[in-house]
């Protein structure tokens, strides 16, 4: 197997094998299959690892942090606010300055979409994508794949409704890339004006349905995956803001009430990046029941950034070394 690459920008930098080793190396270390004191990266030397978020984060700045100090390396929060960037230092300079001062890897979250394709060969140090603009959020989309199989074993046949602000969700984008390489297939629902009018040419367009009809999307899923509107990534206030739970929001009572009508077996787990606008995409009694996984999904984080630092910081590819 090759050797995972320097930079994760985006999913399809990863291989299908790649992919299925760190879900197999995020499991370990979530079953606790490997000792603490075997944590460490390497024996003679301790990694540091720089984080840069220059757009707002709770779950992924922390879940790396943690990911960072549970594998025992060293850890710099590096503060763009504070730095030269602010004197006009291009990213690529600011980058080389870290990796000269030691450190082996930056997670690094922007508001700028693509911000990382001048990387794409030679980057000035190793890079995981925290999330750029509305293009991608590779650790996201793998930390959900490792709780839809925690959660329903297999994806291979079963279909993920993804609600809400598709065509600004870098999540979306992700997940786009990632769940039908194990045989997922996606529906994309919400407001017409949150949906792609075509899709990627890349993708295998047979694993994707695109409808506005909400109900549609959760009478035909396993798993339901709703997004936030997104409004700091638009032009202005748009027209289905007012009618966005009524007509695509998921609540509690909706979904005991189709299943009171028999149009679903039972009520679908609910799957959700964060942060959530309760009382827009969802309501709070369904975000207070046992069908909402997103702290699920925060605790895999942890586990799934361990798996994807090590195996960056390592150069690891064979299930042996896990
Ligand atoms: N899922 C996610 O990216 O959340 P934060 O913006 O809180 O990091």
């Amino acid at each position: 197997m090759n050797g995972f690459p320097p930079i994760l920008a985006e999913i399809n930098n990863l291989s299908k094998d790649q992919i299925t080793w760190l879900l197999y190396s995020a499991k370990r270390f979530k079953l606790g299959v490997v000792p603490v004191g075997k944590y460490q990266i390497s024996d003679t030397h301790q990694p540091i690892i720089a984080t840069s978020f220059l757009e707002n984060s709770t779950r992924t700045k922390h879940s790396f942090v943690i990911a960072i100090q549970k594998l025992g390396a060293m850890y710099v929060d590096f503060n763009a606010e504070t730095s030269s960037l602010k004197k006009g230092e291009s990213l690529e300079e600011t980058l080389l300055t870290l990796s000269h001062q030691g450190v082996d890897l930056c997670i690094i979250r922007t508001s700028v979409s693509h911000q990382f394709d001048e990387f794409k060969t030679n980057p000035p140090i190793r890079i995981i994508n925290g999330g750029d603009g509305i293009n991608q959020h590779p650790s996201q989309a793998l930390l959900d794949l490792m709780t839809f199989i925690d959660d329903g074993g297999e994806v291979k046949g079963r279909t993920v409704a993804i609600i809400g602000d598709c065509i600004h969700s870098r999540v979306a984008h992700s997940l786009m890339e990632l769940l039908p390489q194990f045989g997922c297939k996606i529906l994309l629902a919400g407001p017409e004006e949150c949906l792609p009018k075509q899709l990627d040419s890349r993708l295998d367009t047979s694993m994707f349905h695109v409808t506005t009809d909400t109900e549609e999307a959760i009478l035909k899923s396993d798993f339901l995956y709703l997004l936030r509107i997104q409004k700091e990534r638009h032009s202005g206030p748009a027209a289905y803001y007012e009618s966005y739970l009524h007509k695509h929001g998921v609540s509690l009572s909706r979904l005991e009430g189709l299943m009171a009508n028999g149009k679903i077996s039972k009520v679908p787990r609910i799957y959700h990046p964060g942060p959530a606008n309760v009382g827009v995409e969802l309501d709070m009694a369904l975000l207070k029941s046992r069908h909402y996984r997103a702290h699920a999904q925060v605790t895999n984080s942890v586990y799934m950034r361990m798996s994807i630092i090590k195996a960056m910081l390592t150069n690891l590819g064979d299930v042996s070394s896990a």
